[in-house]
């Protein structure tokens, strides 16, 4: 699904220029679940947002389903995207004063859906994600923790993306609303069978994926199986 080759990523320009990532190469097949791990600088979300087609290699090839999207412009990065990323931000992000289907719409408004279809499409990301009808009008900031959880399943999934990129999705959670989080990323994994990169600087959270990969100073220092992941939603039961 993700074969990168020889990425490199610098900013600045002359004397100022900066290299973040530094000839990094690795696949992903359909169905993995991965943590990218590194201390704070060491890459990661100029990684993520490379693998997320937010923004594009200085050198190197970047091959997402079979097509090159190293050099793509910023329109067919945006159908990309919306083809095939769903995206998972700190605390999912959920927009609050707005309606938890408005929240599950809005991936469609990037990905360009037409407007009259949207409502259709979010409701039923809603129904499947476990969440009925009488909710869709409350606010986000109005509904608990174990509902924010179904919106954010919804959201993830409404434009039907074979691939989910989470960055630092538990950073300011406490412990049991991070394992609440990572339970929905493995259910993801396990049950609707979507590809997860999950970016975290924690090896706590790392091990609840099936490989990890150790970034440091913008270079891949290992990338290994992770032999028995641990079970985020049998851990969140502990503290019920
Ligand atoms: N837009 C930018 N311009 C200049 N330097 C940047 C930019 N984005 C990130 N960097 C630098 O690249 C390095 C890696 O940053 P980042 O990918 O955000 O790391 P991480 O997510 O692991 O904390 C850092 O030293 C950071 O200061
Ligand atoms: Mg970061």
């Amino acid at each position: 699904m993700i074969e990168l080759e020889n990425i490199t990523k610098t900013y600045g320009l002359g004397a100022e220029i900066y290299t973040a990532l530094h000839a990094i190469s690795f696949s992903i097949k359909e169905g993995e679940f991965v943590a990218i791990m590194g201390p704070s600088g060491s890459g990661k979300s100029t990684l993520m947002h490379i693998l997320g087609c937010l923004d594009t290699p200085t050198t190197g090839t970047y091959h997402l389903n079979g097509k090159d999207v190293s050099a793509m412009t910023d329109n067919e990065l945006a159908q990309i995207r919306g083809d095939n990323i769903g995206f998972v931000f700190q605390a999912f992000n959920l927009l609050p004063r707005t309606t938890v289907l408005r929240n599950v719409m809005l991936p469609l408004v990037y990905a360009r859906v037409p407007v009259h279809e949207r409502a259709d499409r979010a409701a039923q990301a809603l129904l499947s994600a476990g969440l009925t009808e009488e909710y869709f009008g409350h606010l986000s900031n109005q509904i608990s923790g174990g509902q924010i959880q179904r919106v954010a399943i919804a959201r993830a999934l409404v434009n039907d993306p074979a691939l989910i990129l989470a960055d630092e999705p538990t950073g300011n959670l406490d412990s049991k609303t991070s394992l609440i989080v990572l339970g929905t990323l493995q259910q993801l994994n396990r049950e609707y069978g979507r590809t997860i990169i999950l970016i975290t600087h924690e090896p706590d959270i790392a091990e609840h994926a099936a490989r990890i990969i150790r970034l440091k100073d913008g270079t891949i220092i290992s990338d290994e199986k992770n032999a028995s992941p641990r079970d985020a939603a049998r851990e969140a039961a502990l503290y019920a």
